[in-house]
This record gives C-alpha cells, sequence and structure tokens, in this order.
C-alpha cells in the first residue's frame, strides 16, 4: 500500500516549496509533482511538516510516590492527536537500582505506544555499576543521559557524581543532559516556607526563583566544559538560566536549552489563584515565571541561543495533587502538554510573527533529531526519511478543553486557550493516525529509535579538547641540587 500526499506545500526547517509526496513501507518514496499511489490524502492549503519530536517526557513515571497519569498508550495517543509524532521519554532508576534494569521496566511499559519512541537515561545515583552499565546503554543506542541537580535525597545528585558521569558520557560519546536547579538551596528554602506557614502552592515557586536555576546551569556549563562533553539543559524556564546557556554558546561551548511550550505561554500568576486545585495542577519544576522570562525565552528561540521546544509531560490527576493539600512540597510537581505543544507554539509563535514556519519546525522536530542522534531518519522531509509526518491546516481552529483531550487527567493548564493551527492528518511511518482531525487507533505500532553516538559534535568537541589538553613542559633536566 503506497500513499500520495497531494496538494500540499513541504515546509522543513530550512525551506518551503509545493510538493507531492509519495509513501511506501513507511518511509517517504518520492517528492515531485503529480505523484500517484494505492490512496491519496488532500493537503490542498495545508503545509506538509516533519511530524514533531517530544525530547521529555514522563510516561508512566514512579514519582513522588505516585506515577505519572499518562503512560505509553494514552501519553502517545496525546501525541499524535496534536502532531507529535515521537517522543523520547526518560528510563529512571531507582537511586541503586542498575541502568539496564530499569531499560527493561521501560521497555515492558513502552510496547503499547502509538507512535516510535526513544529514552534518555537517567543517572539518578553513582557507582561502578552504573559506570560500567553505560556502555551497554550505549550500545542500545541511547546516547542521552540525564542527571537531576535538584530533587534532594531523592533524585539529585552531588557535583563529584555529575563531574565523573559527565566525564564517562563524554568518553561514550554521548550527551549530558541536566535538570539545573541548585537542589540544596531549594531544600533549605522549602523547610523555612513550611516552618513560615507558607504551605499552599505558591510556595512552591517561591521556593525555586530563578537565580537557583541560573546557578546550577552556570555550574552544569562548567562541569561539562572540564568533563569535554556535550551539555542539553532541559526545561529552560528563565533569562537566568538562558543568559548562561547564551554566553556558553558564545564562547564556542557545545550546550543547548529546551523551553518548554508551559513556560512560553503560562506565568507566575497561575500559582496565586484563589482555587488550590488551579494552583497545585500547575506545579511543576521549574515553576513559571513573569513576562520577563517569558520575553527572554521567545528571544532564545529567534536568535537561536535556546534550540528546541518541548512540553516535560508529566501528568497527574487532581486527586494525586491533593497528596500535598497540606504541605506543597508533598504535590507532585509535573504538568502535561504532549496535545497541546504544536497548536500552541504555532499560535503563539508563527501566529504572532515571533517565528516564521521554518523555525517552529526547527524548533519542534529539527533540530532534537540532529542533537539526539536520529536525523535525517527523523525530523526531514527527505527520500528515505521515515513517514513521520503531520499535514497541517493553518486556518482550523478550536479551543482547548479537558473534556476533548485525550490525556487521561481531569483538566489541562491550556484550558480555554484559543488555538490557530491545528493538524488535518498525522502519520506514523506511513500509516494514518490522524485523518481529517480524527484520531484512528494504532496502539502498539510504536517501535524504539536507536540513536548514533559520536555525531559530528562530539567528534569535533573531542578533538578540540584533545589539541588543548594540557601538557606537561618537556625539560631538559632539573640539576641535582648544591651542584
Ligand atoms: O516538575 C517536573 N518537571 N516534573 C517532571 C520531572 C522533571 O523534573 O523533569
Ligand atoms: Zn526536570
Ligand atoms: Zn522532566
Ligand atoms: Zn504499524
Amino acid at each position: 500500500m503506497s500513499t500520495v500526499i497531494r496538494g500540499g506545500t513541504i515546509v522543513t526547517a530550512d525551506l518551503s516549496y509545493e510538493a507531492d509526496l509519495l509513501i511506501e513501507d513507511g518511509r517517504i518514496a518520492a517528492i515531485g509533482q503529480g505523484l500517484v499511489g494505492d490512496s491519496v490524502l488532500n493537503a490542498s492549503g495545508c503545509y506538509v511538516m516533519p511530524g514533531g519530536i517530544d525530547p521529555h517526557t514522563h510516561l508512566e513515571m514512579p514519582f513522588m510516590g505516585t506515577y505519572s497519569a499518562d503512560d505509553f498508550e494514552s501519553g502517545t495517543r496525546a501525541a499524535l492527536a496534536g502532531g507529535t509524532t515521537m517522543v523520547v521519554d526518560f528510563a529512571l532508576p531507582s537511586p541503586g537500582q542498575g541502568l539496564l534494569d530499569a531499560l527493561q521496566m521501560w521497555d515492558n511499559k513502552a510496547g503499547r505506544a502509538h507512535c516510535d519512541y526513544s529514552y534518555h537515561m537517567a543517572v539518578t545515583w553513582w557507582g561502578e555499576q552504573v559506570f560500567d552499565e553505560m556502555q551497554a546503554v550505549v550500545d542500545r543506542g541511547i546516547t542521552s543521559f540525564k542527571h537531576f541537580m535538584a530533587y534532594k535525597g531523592a533524585l539529585m545528585v552531588n557535583d563529584d557524581e555529575l563531574f565523573a558521569s559527565f566525564r564517562r558520557v563524554g568518553d561514550l560519546g554521548g550527551i549530558a543532559m541536566v535538570h539545573a536547579e541548585n537542589g540544596d538551596v531549594v531544600a533549605e528554602l522549602s523547610a523555612r516556607l513550611l516552618a513560615e506557614g507558607n504551605t499552599g502552592p505558591e510556595a512552591h515557586a517561591y521556593s525555586r526563583p530563578p537565580q537557583v536555576e541560573g546557578e546550577a546551569t552556570n555550574r552544569a556549563i562548567m562541569v561539562a566544559d572540564m568533563a569535554g562533553v556535550p551539555l542539553y539543559v532541559v526545561h529552560v524556564s528563565c533569562e537566568d538560566s538562558h543568559e548562561a546557556i547564551r554566553r556558553a554558546r558564545a564562547q564556542g561551548k557545545r550546550v543547548w536549552g529546551e523551553p518548554l511550550i508551559q513556560h512560553l505561554v503560562l506565568d507566575e500568576s497561575e500559582y496565586f489563584n484563589a482555587d488550590w486545585d488551579h494552583a497545585a495542577r500547575r506545579v511543576m519544576s521549574p515553576p513559571f515565571r513573569n513576562k520577563a522570562h517569558q520575553d527572554s525565552l521567545w528571544a532564545g528561540l529567534q536568535s537561536g541561543s535556546l534550540s528546541v521546544v518541548a512540553t516535560d509531560h508529566c501528568a497527574f490527576t487532581t486527586e494525586q495533587k491533593r497528596t500535598g493539600r497540606e504541605d506543597f512540597t508533598k504535590i507532585p510537581n509535573g504538568t502535561g502538554g504532549l496535545e497541546d505543544r504544536m497548536p500552541v507554539l504555532w499560535t503563539k509563535g508563527v501566529g504572532s510573527g515571533r517565528l516564521t514556519p521554518n523555525e517552529f519546525v526547527a524548533a519542534t522536530s529539527t533540530n532534537i533529531a540532529k542533537i539526539l542522534g536520529m536525523y535525517p531518519q527523523k525530523g526531514a522531509v527527505l527520500v528515505g526519511s521515515d513517514a513521520d509526518l503531520v499535514i497541517w491546516d493553518p486556518e482550523a481552529e478550536k479551543t482547548i478543553t479537558a473534556d476533548a483531550q485525550q490525556s487521561a487527567i481531569d483538566y489541562n493548564v491550556f484550558e480555554g486557550v484559543q488555538v490557530k493551527g491545528l493538524p488535518r492528518h498525522v502519520l506514523t511511518r506511513g500509516v494514518v493516525a490522524v485523518r481529517d482531525g480524527r484520531m484512528l487507533g494504532a496502539e502498539g505500532h510504536g517501535r524504539f529509535v536507536a540513536r548514533q553516538p559520536r555525531g559530528q559534535v562530539n567528534r569535533a568537541l573531542s578533538q578540540w579538547k584533545s589539541l588543548t589538553a594540557p601538557r606537561p613542559v618537556q625539560r631538559g633536566g632539573i640539576p641535582a641540587s648544591g651542584v
């Protein structure tokens, strides 16, 4: 069975042009005029773009005494409904658990995925077993390793562990990732706030000011530079962290920053809502910031100092959030966004003139495919690429509501947001998952995507680091003393 996508404008990270697409065996077989196939998808008036890649999700993740509510089934169904055709989820060993053991757990869960997926591996503790197993993880095609500088007493690693792990990642040709917040300061501020009677969700924001994120980002950049490894900073929420990344990049360091759609659009006033549930549903780390920080993130996307827009989709029901009724530190951290990232970024970005359609494709798909070593299999409209495609109708409109969403939770942080620009059809490796805006089931269709280590950036950085490494000064010998 072949499919032709007819009459659309192909939009990639660097070009827009009118052409048809022929899809065979899950891949793009031809791009041109007047192509014929067994079935036809009408793309007139639409953009044909690489499907979105969300590089930051937590599906069915054990966290803060519970599990995130969207699993690989509902999570990837939500992804496809919004034009995202691949997710990269975090395999998360509990402290003391082996990496391969955690991978097995994630493989067991991911079998239900509707779209393709990959994993990052989290380094939540440090020891010989972790060091040893990292090689096998890379051999399986998982080349990015995430480190938490926050969540003290749970997932956080200290600087010595960070440095040791970063060096190992560098030697294996991988990419180091960080959740950058100063976990020691957050823990102290949280304890003090609670003691002073600040128990509500607004105290979550008070306990994690932009400074703690800026400091940790600077520290991670320094440690990555010493270790000679490329660094990817997840959920960059503020100017303090963006400034550190911008400066590092201007110095030639290999650092990427990932803002979330939530931080680009929602602000800290959410935490001051009189309704406890409203505020708690928006508790995530880092918290939402003010308008000045939002402007900084948009400017970063425009100027190229920030590279990728993700969701950090980690959804909890209202009931789960209420675990923290008496104590904000017990509110499970995380928000959803998988279904909404593409339409909201299109509406607020392309619809406002802050982003071009080509920049939209770069930020939602192509850049991360390149960074993570899976381009042009993913993130491209090229002959031979996987037919992960979204046929995007720039005139289609809707109001976001929890009632109409795919996610398993009972609310949506974007409730009431009006979007213009929605998927008409979505294809995952050539299989139509959304037709004329309606979901078709494809549970279990998703496949694991193995990624390549030692990409161009790794090789260039290693070359530079070995060229500039400290070397002993060659001397003719030291005269014996007293002679
Ligand atoms: O609050 C958040 N972001 N929850 C998910 C886990 C993480 O820190 O990424
Ligand atoms: Zn995080
Ligand atoms: Zn996360
Ligand atoms: Zn299939």
